[in-house]
């Protein structure tokens, strides 16, 4: 008997089982950079380039939410010339694709501490927020100088002052309180992370929102990540079995 063909790249993305939510680490840049004898600045915009396309093809599929990792509160010890070639992106990015991501109905938000930016940064972050805050297509969601740990020790301070404050008891902190407390509370948990570069880590990156998360891998570093590669991703999630810590199908 013959073993039945794997059909798997043929198979084509079930628009009813789609994840809600899928986040990013978009690692590789400055080693697909490297390898081509370029500077890793250059693959810093090749990797904006394939972001644009992929924040295309998620929307034009009917995803909700995507995020990606731009900035980790751990990437200022980076080399100096570096760090000013990152924070430039974000303006960058903005004053180039405000207009078509406006009109392809994406709402934009940023998480991270914001606040701690030059006043250039958060004045263009908060007017591509402003310019599609009425948009009703995906959420497209940067993390921009961003840790988690850092996320979930402001909110515990947060919650902690409420408490000292009197409008808050211990014993209404729930889980859903703490997760609405969050830099992420607009947005559903993480359905499915992915992470370029053949790097199997999660680096600080949304731990509390992946807790059920789906987690690929794939050795292509990010200015890779072609369409192809994000459908391979896509039909992967739709392929497993999601548990949450209960049984499925014929197991019970
Ligand atoms: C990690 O690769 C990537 C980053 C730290 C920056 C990612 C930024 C973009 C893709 C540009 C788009 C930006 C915005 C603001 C929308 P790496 O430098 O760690 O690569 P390496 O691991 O090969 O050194």
């Amino acid at each position: 008997m013959f073993f039945k063909r794997n059909n798997k790249s043929k198979q084509e993305i079930d628009s009813h089982k789609l994840p809600q939510h899928v986040a990013f680490i978009m690692d590789g840049n400055g080693r697909w950079a490297r390898r081509r004898g370029l500077p890793r600045t250059a693959g810093h915009n090749e990797g904006g380039k394939i972001l644009l396309k992929t924040i295309k093809t998620c929307n034009d599929l009917g995803i909700k939410a995507m995020s990606v990792f731009a900035f980790s509160t751990e990437n200022w010890s980076r080399p100096k010339a570096e760090v000013e070639h990152l924070m430039k992106l974000p303006n960058e990015y903005i004053d180039k694709y405000l207009p078509m991501l406006k009109d392809a109905n994406i709402k934009m938000n940023f998480i991270g501490f914001i606040d701690d930016l030059p006043d250039d940064m958060k004045k263009n972050i908060n007017y591509a927020i402003e310019e599609t805050k009425a948009n009703t297509g995906m959420i497209f969601t940067t993390a921009f100088n961003y840790g988690s740990r850092d996320e979930i020790t402001h909110t515990a301070k947060v919650i902690a002052q409420e408490c000292l404050d009197g409008v808050l008891i211990p014993n209404e902190i729930t889980k859903e309180y703490f997760a609405k407390k969050l830099m992420t509370h607009d947005l559903p948990d993480v359905d499915l992370l992915v992470r370029t570069s053949g790097e199997l880590r999660i680096s600080n990156y949304l731990l509390w929102q992946i807790s059920y998360s789906e987690l690929y891998f794939t050795n292509k570093y990010w200015p890779e990540f072609t369409e192809k590669e994000l459908k391979k991703a896509l039909l992967e999630y739709q392929n497993r079995q999601r548990r949450y810590g209960g049984l499925k199908g014929e197991e019970k």
